[in-house]
């Protein structure tokens, strides 16, 4: 069999962190009187901290010094971890682990791709690291999706052409920068948002195992 690297995001794919960071920005969002909904917040999915703050100010016609900003994305963090603090393996979205499970049985690389710079947190917190060859988060990176550079890093890391790399995306921007990097894109979600995708499923419990197997062997 082939060996392929399969790169995951983690926020709207392995796990619903998107609740709870809405829930942080909004109160954010509330003691600076900006009125932010979650069809708002979807304008987050897959953007960078302080872009996603950024977003938010626009919103409200705001501007701010750096050190205003700062002192926000640290309470804003601060707030987001409080909930992280209490996840758990009942949060791994369906068959998660099962994807994840089937490609280790299968001796293929197993990636993370995310923007979050909480990411190895969460994962822990899950229980799943164990199942990643490497891990490339906001910390680890530069240039924020759509640019392709999370996925080239690891790609490189697990010594694997971008061409050999299949992704698994909740966001718009996360397709494009698996396009740009010449991955096979696979969006989870919905397909009206994710239709530059190469394939797109609703969820994990849409992909069988077979069709795993075909991206293995394709
Ligand atoms: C992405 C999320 O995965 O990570 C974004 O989709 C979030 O909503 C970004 O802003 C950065 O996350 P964090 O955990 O570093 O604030
Ligand atoms: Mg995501």
């Amino acid at each position: 069999m082939k060996q392929k690297t399969f790169i995951f995001d983690l926020d709207g794919v392995i796990v619903d962190t998107a609740k709870y960071h809405f829930l942080a920005w909004q109160n954010l969002a509330t003691q600076l009187g900006i009125h932010f909904t979650n069809e708002d917040n979807e304008q987050l999915k897959g953007v960078s901290r302080v872009r996603s703050l950024e977003i938010i100010l626009g919103l409200g016609n705001q501007t701010a010094s750096d050190e205003k900003k700062e002192k926000w994305l640290v309470q804003k963090n601060e707030e987001y971890l409080a909930y992280i603090e209490k996840m758990d393996e009942s949060e791994i979205l369906p068959d998660v682990k099962r994807v994840l499970q089937f490609l280790k049985d299968n001796n293929q690389k197993i990636v993370l791709g995310s923007a979050s710079k909480n990411a190895k947190v969460i994962l822990d917190k899950v229980h799943l690291t164990s199942y990643f060859d490497a891990l490339v988060d906001g910390n680890a990176v530069s240039k924020a999706k759509p640019d392709p550079e999370v996925f080239l890093v690891g790609a490189k890391l697990t010594a694997s052409t971008p061409e050999n790399c299949i992704v698994f995306e909740d966001a718009f921007a996360g397709i494009q920068a698996a396009n740009a990097a010449n991955m096979l894109s696979i969006g989870i979600g919905d397909k009206a948002v994710l239709h530059e995708a190469n394939y797109c499923f609703n969820d994990f419990t849409a992909i069988s195992n077979e069709f795993l197997k075909e991206l293995i062997e394709k």
